[in-house]
């Protein structure tokens, strides 16, 4: 499916993920909603380099804690036209020993990993059946993590909402069948993503392909998805065989 001329809701956009898909969809012609949370600076040289290069681009601030501000994103992206396309790529990753940590961290872990996107989704699915325009395409696309499918210690509430995220793709696959197609990502140790350079290079040791994932690998995967109409209810891995 041709991307140009699709408008796409882009959650987490300012993070080291978002704003590659942010360039990545615009320069497939898809005009770029691209929601952030604190980094107002970051957020506009984005939209800014995009129009630059020709590009559709809008930055929106929320702050996803908030249920009002998850509503009043999407009212606010959808005055530039229908949606096509929701990707919820903002996340929270954090460690939660339950020795230590607090009942707050939990929630805040479990909500904007799993919570939000149901949420959003929700808004998404609603809006798209009740236009009464007969819109072929629409497309979910969520951002899993390999810690989904193989747990680390330590991590209990990022995991389970990780995990959590994966069954809604499968599920929501079936029940948004056949007007709009739901998958998701589980990335791997994306480039870029551990500064300290020793731990990078015990981390890189124990991936099959040697090497952290590339931000253009994890592009076409993202491409591919977004333009195969026929994959629903998929989790891709893209990892460099990390999970094995
Ligand atoms: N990076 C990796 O290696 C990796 C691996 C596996 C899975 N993933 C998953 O891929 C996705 C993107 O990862 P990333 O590395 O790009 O993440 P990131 O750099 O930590 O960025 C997180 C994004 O979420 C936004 N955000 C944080 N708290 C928010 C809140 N309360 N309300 C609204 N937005 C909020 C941030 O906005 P501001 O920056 O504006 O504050 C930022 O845009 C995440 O879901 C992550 O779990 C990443």
């Amino acid at each position: 499916m041709d991307l140009r001329g699709k408008t796409a809701l882009i959650t987490g956009s300012t993070g080291k993920i978002g704003r590659f898909l942010a360039e990545t969809l615009a320069q497939e012609g898809v005009q770029c909603l691209c929601q952030y949370h604190r980094q107002d600076r970051l957020a506009h040289k984005l939209v800014q380099g995009i129009r630059r290069r020709g590009g559709r681009a809008f930055a929106f601030q929320s702050d996803f804690q908030d249920a009002e501000q998850i509503r009043r994103l999407f009212q606010d992206a959808q005055k530039h036209g229908p949606i096509d396309i929701l990707i919820h790529s903002a996340g929270l990753f954090e460690k939660t020993p339950l020795k230590t940590c607090t009942e707050q961290q939990i929630e805040d872990l479990i909500r904007l990993n799993l919570t939000v996107p149901l949420f959003l989704t929700r808004l998404f699915v609603k809006s798209h059946f009740s236009s009464g325009r007969k819109r072929p395409f629409a497309k979910v696309l969520f951002f899993a993590d390999i810690g989904a499918l193989r747990p680390w210690r330590d991590y209990s509430a990022y995991c389970a909402a990780k995990a959590g995220l994966t069954a809604a793709a499968r599920s929501l696959a079936k029940e948004l069948a056949p007007g709009i197609t739901v998958n998701a990502v589980a990335p791997g140790i994306v480039e870029g993503t551990i500064r300290n350079r020793k731990e990078a290079a015990e981390r890189r040791k124990k991936i099959p392909t040697g090497r952290f994932v590339p931000m253009g690998d994890l592009m076409e995967a993202v491409l591919f998805l977004l333009k195969t109409d026929s994959i629903t209810g998929e989790v891709l891995t893209v990892d460099g065989g990390a999970v094995l």
